[in-house]
């Protein structure tokens, strides 16, 4: 076969110039980059693109369960033993949390909402009905008597009064009502004399269809790092509980949402109401969620971690100076004075002390962290499981016999897991939009391995040049001889 010597040399001069024009889109990045202002421009909290639309109604279904620790040795306790519990449940609920009231301002730059949430229960997915009992410590008894230990002739009152009607330290309530609330007999009695008081009580009290107040998100549109990150919440900029102002800073946004373009050395800072105050998380490992990859984040260690190990968190220590240990936070400063712990499900990285003080608990990683899976390239949640135990700081009051003997405990009430998984539709979405990426991000390496080829191929013609030259010539002499 006979090849014209121009045909391979403009084969060679191609190669050539596939690997130079390769080489240099790899090491520009421009598809990446290409790619990256796209998405850092749809991303964006505008009425008519798709984040806008995911960010007022997540189309995702969110689960909240709930577990309760069942009280099984109350006498003991009152006699100064370790309590001992039982963990029961889920109780699950379907949670919607729609996007309200929202109202663009200043051209677009921050946009002000509520998020109300609405809980619906699920029997099936549930251990047992809301009828269910669980006997527990008498927070409003207990709350009553906190806020009454210093004042005699008040505490005689209210002890008297507990005595006479039967009220302890502990009570059994049925789920129900242990959420969403139930008329407090002493609590009714007491607001006679205190009209202030409520005289419901339920750790999710008026916390159903109703929201936590108004925010102001930016909306991305000046910088895609802004991207619903929180700007006041209830108008105010910062909290008030906390004794630093670092803590009592709102940072990030509300957790349900995050920027795009997110790096594995980036910080993801959110707030959350419920916890009253902001925390961060950091990238631990990669993850596949529904085919889709993504980076799984958690709050480390540090951010719950006693002030000795963190100096940073001695501003969530209340009364100032009052630390109460890793893993644990006294909250009762936003939850009306009731003395409310927060910590992880089951004493998850808190000091050991407090998982050795009930019998029952067993904290594990994967059960009872927070974590969050995103997608780094659009930002959106692919699956995330937020995880928090509510406890009550339990003590002897001299002022009360109804606390008889009991030993100082940080006493788990109940856990939650408020959790959800990226919908179908969503994901095929996400998937296609993955797929676009990696053949985007493919087309300089094609263009290399074609100029590769096409060189090959050149080396091979200029080889087979040669070959049939030399053959010929050493034919030659065995011929005429
Ligand atoms: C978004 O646009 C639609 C239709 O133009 C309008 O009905 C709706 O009120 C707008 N929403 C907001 C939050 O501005
Ligand atoms: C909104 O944009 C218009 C035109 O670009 C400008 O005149 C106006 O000052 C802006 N308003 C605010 C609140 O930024
Ligand atoms: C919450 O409110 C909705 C509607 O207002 C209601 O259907 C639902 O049963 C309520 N959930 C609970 C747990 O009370
Ligand atoms: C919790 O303990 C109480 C008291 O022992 C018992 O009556 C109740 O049935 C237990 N609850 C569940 C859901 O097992
Ligand atoms: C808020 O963010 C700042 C850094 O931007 C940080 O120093 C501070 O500790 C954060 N506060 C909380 C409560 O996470
Ligand atoms: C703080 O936590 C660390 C690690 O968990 C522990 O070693 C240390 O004793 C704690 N410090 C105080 C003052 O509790
Ligand atoms: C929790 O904080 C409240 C309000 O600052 C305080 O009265 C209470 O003593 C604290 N509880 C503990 C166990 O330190």
């Amino acid at each position: 076969m006979l090849v014209k010597p121009c045909f391979k040399y403009v084969l060679g001069a191609l190669s050539l110039l596939m690997l130079i024009v390769g080489i240099s889109l790899v090491l520009s990045k421009a598809f990446p980059n290409f790619l990256q202002s796209k998405v850092k421009k749809d991303v964006v909290l505008r009425n008519g693109t798709e984040a806008f639309e995911v960010w007022v109604d997540p189309p995702a279904p969110i689960y909240m369960q709930f577990y309760f620790f069942n009280l099984t040795n109350p006498a003991e306790v009152l006699i100064g033993e370790r309590p001992a519990v039982t963990e029961i449940g889920p109780y699950t609920y379907r949670e919607y949390r729609p996007m309200e009231q929202v109202v663009f301002q200043e051209n677009g730059t921050r946009v002000a909402s509520v998020n109300p949430k609405t809980y619906i229960f699920q029997r099936d997915m549930s251990q047992g009905p809301e009828s269910d009992l669980i006997r527990t410590v008498n927070i409003p008894a207990l709350t009553l008597m906190e806020r009454f230990k210093d004042n005699a002739l008040a505490a005689n009152l209210i002890s008297a009064y507990m005595r006479a009607t039967g009220i302890g330290l502990f009570t059994t309530h049925t789920v129900g009502e242990l959420l969403w609330g139930y008329e407090d007999d002493l609590l009714k009695t007491a607001k006679k004399f205190d009209p202030e008081l409520d005289d419901f009580f339920g750790l999710f009290y008026k916390m159903n269809a109703s929201n936590d107040g108004e925010y102001m998100f930016f909306t991305g549109q000046q910088n895609y790092k802004d991207f619903a990150r929180v700007d006041t919440w209830n108008g105010k900029s910062s909290l008030d509980w906390w004794t630093s102002d670092e803590c009592n800073m709102i940072n990030g946004t509300n957790g349900a949402s995050f920027h795009p373009i997110i790096s594995k050395n980036e910080v993801l800072y959110m707030f959350s109401s419920d916890l009253c105050r902001s925390l961060y998380a950091v990238y631990t490992n990669d993850v596949t969620v529904k085919e889709i990859p993504g980076y799984r984040f958690v709050p480390p260690f540090e951010v719950f971690a006693n002030s000795t190990v963190n100096p940073a968190n001695a501003g969530f220590c209340v009364p100032s100076g009052n630390c109460l240990g890793s893993g644990l936070l006294n909250v009762s400063v936003c939850k009306q004075g009731a003395p409310i712990i927060m910590s992880s499900p089951h004493f998850y990285q808190a000091d050991e002390k407090f998982v050795q003080d009930v019998f029952g608990m067993r904290p594990n990683k994967d059960k009872h962290q927070t974590a969050i899976d995103i997608n780094p390239l659009t930002g959106i949640v692919l699956q995330a499981a937020k995880r928090l135990q509510i406890n009550v700081y339990v003590e002897k009051i001299p002022s009360f016999s109804e606390t008889g003997n009991v030993r100082t405990v940080v006493f788990p009430v109940m856990y939650l897991n408020e959790s959800v998984l990226i919908d179908d539709a969503s994901a095929k979405k996400l998937q296609r939009v993955n797929v676009q990426k990696n053949v985007v991000e493919n087309i300089p390496f094609l263009v290399i391995g074609l100029g590769i080829v096409l060189g090959v191929i050149f080396m091979l013609l200029m080889c087979r040049q040669k070959v049939p030259e030399s053959t010929e010539a050493e034919r030659q002499p065995l011929i005429s001889s």
